[in-house]
């Protein structure tokens, strides 16, 4: 059974919102315009939708700006996402930082240049003590690297097979301080993870919307948050036993 819809209320806002923000290609094509315009349009969406979210009482917002795979695009259009990646850095960190949000990176920074490097670290340690909301932007990331490089750190403080479980793993990985997604969007249509969160998406609400990343606004967020609530999240159990445990 699910929920009916009700005004919203605080506790029926995921605490957590991952967004795989894709479309922005499409988007750019549809007007004639070079991919990178739909790219630069995104950037302008997300400055809206991390307002929205720090509005709205969401505590995290992680969002996938590039994939580990991505470095396989044209490489005019990564050089380009690159360029667009270092300005928002240089240009947003301070608006970020006024509003009380705490900036972090996740994804393998040596992939990156100095410059940008410098800029993450930088971004991170400015807005380390801020509590409105944690906006992590996924930047040559990828589920299974998340994975592996988790793996790696447990084998190098030596611990045995036995001490291995699921919470040891868990706290190597990426988002380890963060409570695990409630709600994971992706716009542009595409029903799939490419890659995204694999571990911390097991028990996720997920929703899918045609709406072309450069055209997300917060209406099509509240539209998600909608439809988040009239989930029922049973982790296993029965409806039975979730609805006479509330
Ligand atoms: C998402 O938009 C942004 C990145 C992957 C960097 P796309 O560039 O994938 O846009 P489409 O999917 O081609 O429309
Ligand atoms: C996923 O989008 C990655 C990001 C949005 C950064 P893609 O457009 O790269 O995904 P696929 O290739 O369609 O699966
Ligand atoms: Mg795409």
């Amino acid at each position: 059974m699910t929920r009916s819809k009700h005004p919203a209320s605080s506790a029926d806002v995921p605490k957590h919102i991952a967004i795989i923000m894709d479309g922005n290609g499409r988007w750019a094509k549809r007007r004639m315009l070079p991919r990178v315009a739909g790219h630069r349009k995104g950037v302008e969406t997300l400055r809206g939708v991390i307002r929205a979210c720090a509005d709205r009482g969401v505590s995290h917002l992680t969002v996938f700006a590039f994939s580990s795979e991505n470095w396989r695009r044209p490489q005019e259009e990564v050089t380009l996402l690159m360029e667009l990646f270092m300005r928002a850095l240089e240009n947003e960190v301070t608006r970020l930082h006024e509003n009380n949000i705490r900036f972090r990176l996740i994804g393998d920074l040596s992939g990156f240049s100095e410059r940008i490097q410098t800029l993450i670290r930088d971004a991170e340690t400015l807005t380390r003590n801020n509590t409105r909301l944690t906006f992590t932007v996924a930047a040559n990331y990828g589920g299974r690297w998340d994975i592996v490089q988790a793996v790696k750190k447990l084998m190098s403080v030596g611990l045995a097979a036995d001490d291995i479980d699921e919470a040891a793993l868990a706290q190597q990985l990426s988002l380890s301080d963060a409570p695990e997604p409630d709600l994971f969007i992706r716009t542009g249509g595409e029903k799939r993870i490419s890659n995204f969160l694999m571990w911390q998406l097991a028990y996720t609400e997920l929703y899918f919307t045609d709406t072309l990343w450069p055209d997300f606004n917060a209406k099509a967020l509240d539209a998600a948050i909608d439809s988040y609530r009239t989930r029922e999240r049973r982790f296993g159990r029965t409806s039975e036993q979730v609805q006479t445990s509330s």
